[in-house]
């Protein structure tokens, strides 16, 4: 199959969150099957172009109405077997910024998805697949429907798939004029939303087929709970809607062959984590002690992550255990300025880095004991899949992917992968905590075990791909018959 994805972010080019690992190793796992993988996203700044890229040898021709063209570079190379399109067009990406405090967002990325599609009408590449990533390519699947219906890509299947259902795109209606977007498709069961447009509820309604990225996330949007509003257009159109657990991209993610680590483990030896241990409690200005359990955090700093639950209680319990903590993030800066003030009570106990650090995260992997994720809601979630393969054992929330991918502790015989709590909940995160803390000073044969659990679980994109690409045959079924 000829496979467009549609994103905004794809790592290490442009990554904010798991998206962009989502999108890249997604891809290279499909192509490595053997499909035909082309990856759109946006030239932010200036994403270097060394000797592996090529510009197109024309201008890029985006047709926005009939009397408006405007015209961009695309540049190209390849991505594992896939390649990978960046749309140059510094009027909306130049800054560099990928999403920012910009007000001009709809017509950012509402350019991106025109720009993709004409893209492939100019090159004679004609998807059979187009593949829409969260709120930003929602206006993708509803171009298929409606201006570009006639053209050659009217038979391409759209698959949208919701990484995470709270950032919508509530945006002015202007946008459907500016890409001659037909005016009835403001209304309440298509776009409209507050009199708005709702870009993200335009691909709930227009994609022919929606992933979510777990099975639990995919039943929980259904409801009020996690459905920001958007419920009620999830259980209608709940016959086309499929959670999918997402995998890692082992050549990235892997304490065997993982460089960015001090020294490399497997789960047969475990000497190097201990290494990587004493490594990160250096590094982190932490008392250098093989026997304090170490639990780290690698977290954009947001309501939905639940980090505001553990600020709260590592006072008590950094108070009176003996534990530490490291822990990397960055956004809510009063939640940044919470966790460094906390730092300053807590020296050589609690180790905090605001900023954006991939090298520091896999240190964090690879030396920390436990792994901390109290999240409200969680899609699917990536780092506890790190975690695990790290012989990290995550702490979390049972909420979306973490419900899905953790199994949780019980002993005699011991097994599970982790520790789970329930409610977003102070105490009983607390409760999590001290029940971590037993299994480590009190259970140390149950430890071992469920870190042997951990790491010889297969989180590869073997069998999530394999489900991808019947989503993908169906969803043609479903366009073409
Ligand atoms: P989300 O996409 O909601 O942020 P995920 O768990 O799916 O959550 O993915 C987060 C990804 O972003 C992981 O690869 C994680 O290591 C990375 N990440 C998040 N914050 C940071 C940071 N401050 N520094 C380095 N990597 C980070
Ligand atoms: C989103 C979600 C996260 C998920 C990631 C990749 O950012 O918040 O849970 O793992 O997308 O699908």
């Amino acid at each position: 199959m000829k496979i467009l994805m549609i994103s905004p972010e794809l790592a290490p080019l442009a990554k904010t969150g798991g998206l962009g690992d989502m999108v890249a190793s997604l891809s290279k796992a499909l192509a490595a099957d053997g499909h035909d993988v082309r990856i759109f996203i946006p030239r932010y700044g200036n994403i270097p172009t060394g000797d592996d890229w090529s510009v197109h040898p024309d201008p890029v021709a985006v047709h926005l109405t009939p009397q408006h063209t405007e015209f961009c570079r695309v540049w190209t190379a390849p991505f594992g077997q896939a390649r990978v399109h960046l749309l140059e067009y510094n009027n909306f990406f130049g800054s560099g910024e990928i999403y920012g405090q910009r007000t001009d967002h709809a017509y950012r990325f509402a350019f991106q998805s025109l720009a993709a599609l004409d893209f492939c009408l100019q090159t004679d590449w004609v998807p059979d697949i187009v593949h829409a990533h969260d709120w930003t390519a929602g206006l993708a699947p509803v171009i298929l429907n409606t201006t570009r219906r006639s053209t050659a890509l009217g038979r391409a299947a759209s698959i949208f798939t919701v990484h995470n259902l709270q950032h919508q795109g509530l945006v002015t209606a202007d946008v459907l004029r500016y890409l001659y977007l037909p005016p009835w498709l403001l209304t309440a069961d298509n776009l409209e939303c507050y009199g708005g447009v709702n870009m993200l509820k335009g691909a709930l309604y227009h994609a022919t087929k929606i992933t979510t990225v777990s099975p639990t996330y995919a039943q929980e949007i259904q409801t009020p709970a996690y459905g920001f509003g958007l419920d009620p257009v999830l259980r209608f159109r709940a016959a086309d809607l499929v959670g999918i657990l997402n995998g890692i991209d082992s050549t990235e993610w892997n304490p065997a062959t993982d460089s960015l680590a001090p020294v490399r483990f497997t789960a047969k030896d475990l000497s190097g984590k201990a290494v990587c241990k004493a490594a990160l409690q250096r590094e982190t200005g932490l008392e250098v002690d093989a026997a304090t359990p170490l639990f780290g955090v690698v977290a954009r700093l947001y309501e939905q992550k639940g980090l505001d639950l553990l600020a709260a209680i590592l006072p008590e319990l950094l108070g009176r255990a003996r534990m530490q903590v490291v822990l990397l993030g960055a956004g809510e800066k009063y939640l940044e300025g919470r966790f460094q003030w906390l730092a300053k009570c807590f020296p050589g106990q609690l180790s905090v880095r605001i900023g954006y650090d991939n090298a520091l995260a896999h240190r964090i992997e690879a030396g920390a004991d436990f792994f901390i994720m109290p999240s409200r809601f969680e899609p699917c979630g990536l780092n506890q899949l790190y975690s695990m393969s790290y012989g990290t054992l995550p702490i979390v929330r049972a909420t979306g992917g973490l419900a899905d991918s953790v199994q949780p502790w019980t002993s005699r015989p011991a097994k599970g992968t982790g520790l789970f709590f329930g409610d977003a909940t102070e105490s009983a995160l607390l409760d999590a905590m001290h029940r971590a803390l037993r299994l480590y000073f009190d259970y140390p044969a149950d430890f071992a075990q469920l870190r042997q659990n951990a790491m010889t679980q297969d989180f590869s994109w073997n069998l999530s791909a394999a489900s991808y690409a019947r989503i993908y045959d169906s969803a043609l079924r479903t366009r073409r018959g």
